[in-house]
């Protein structure tokens, strides 16, 4: 099933979203004012992870997006890479059996060519083994950058064929690594930092966005809670004034 594009079909808005997309930020900081090494917080935000998503699981999130590793990260100290790499195979090794028996269903997008092959091959196993499951989506984001998706979905579109002149946004968007997710609800950003840090480019068009202090390893269900909040409160008006969003409840 291919998603409308936000700006060209205005979407069905739900109480609770059906889409959370997050960028996970500040476990080193999280580490670093306990005294602890960098990744000590990286551990600690794995645990996190876990808790998020069976909150979000519980709460009827159809769509959890987590951003994990940036196609910039990889600027990052070699040592630090590596325990990252780790972390990630051994959450997979642990967690995959859990997931699959709480039906849920493990994506893992980026551009996955850079990481080991052995890695590679836990998430295609990981992917293959949850792909029939049918209750939350859990998105990895790993050495994923929102430039490289429009881009490597640019790349696929022209390959198609078709005049240039005819392309739509959804012909466009039907190769964003994620065409089988609609276009997130709602951002949090964890950490403190007010910026997108090359997530979700496209995707994030008419997204409301949730920026909190609190650093990923202390983000809970209750404060997944004050995020859900926040985002009842907006009026979500993709381009319509205030007015004609009222009106349009009335007639539904
Ligand atoms: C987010 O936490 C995890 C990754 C980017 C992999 P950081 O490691 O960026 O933590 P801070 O921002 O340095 O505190
Ligand atoms: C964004 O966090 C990427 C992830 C959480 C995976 P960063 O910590 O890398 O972002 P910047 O560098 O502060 O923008
Ligand atoms: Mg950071």
């Amino acid at each position: 099933m291919t998603h409308s594009s936000s700006t060209q079909v205005i979407p069905l808005v739900t109480a609770v979203p059906k889409h959370v997309a997050i960028i996970m930020d500040g476990n080193g900081r999280w580490a670093t004012s306990r005294y602890m090494p960098r990744v000590a917080g990286h551990a600690k935000g794995v645990e996190a992870v876990r808790t998020i998503v069976e909150a979000c699981a519980a709460r009827g999130v159809q769509f959890l997006t987590l951003f994990a590793f940036s196609s910039e990260n990889w600027r990052r100290p070699a040592d630090e890479v590596s325990v990252l790499m780790r972390l990630f195979m051994t959450a997979l090794e642990r967690e995959v059996a859990k997931m699959h028996a709480n039906d849920i269903r493990v994506k893992v997008v980026g551009d996955l060519s850079r990481f080991d092959k052995r890695l590679q091959e836990m998430i295609a196993v990981a992917m293959a083994r949850t792909a029939g499951n049918r209750g939350l989506t859990l998105t990895i984001c790993a050495n994923y950058g929102g430039r490289w998706d429009i881009l490597q979905a640019m790349k696929k579109l022209v390959a198609s064929g078709g005049a240039a002149a005819d392309f739509t946004e959804e012909d466009l968007a039907q190769h964003l690594s994620m065409a089988y997710a609609p276009e997130p609800d709602l951002f949090i950003r964890t950490g403190g930092e007010e910026r997108i840090s090359n997530f979700l480019l496209w995707q994030l068009a008419y997204t409301e966005l949730y920026f909190t202090d609190t650093y990923w390893p202390d983000f809970d269900g209750e404060a997944l809670d004050l995020a859900i909040a926040s985002y009842q409160q907006r009026e979500r008006r993709f381009g319509r004034t205030s007015e004609q969003l009222v009106e349009s409840k009335k007639a539904s």
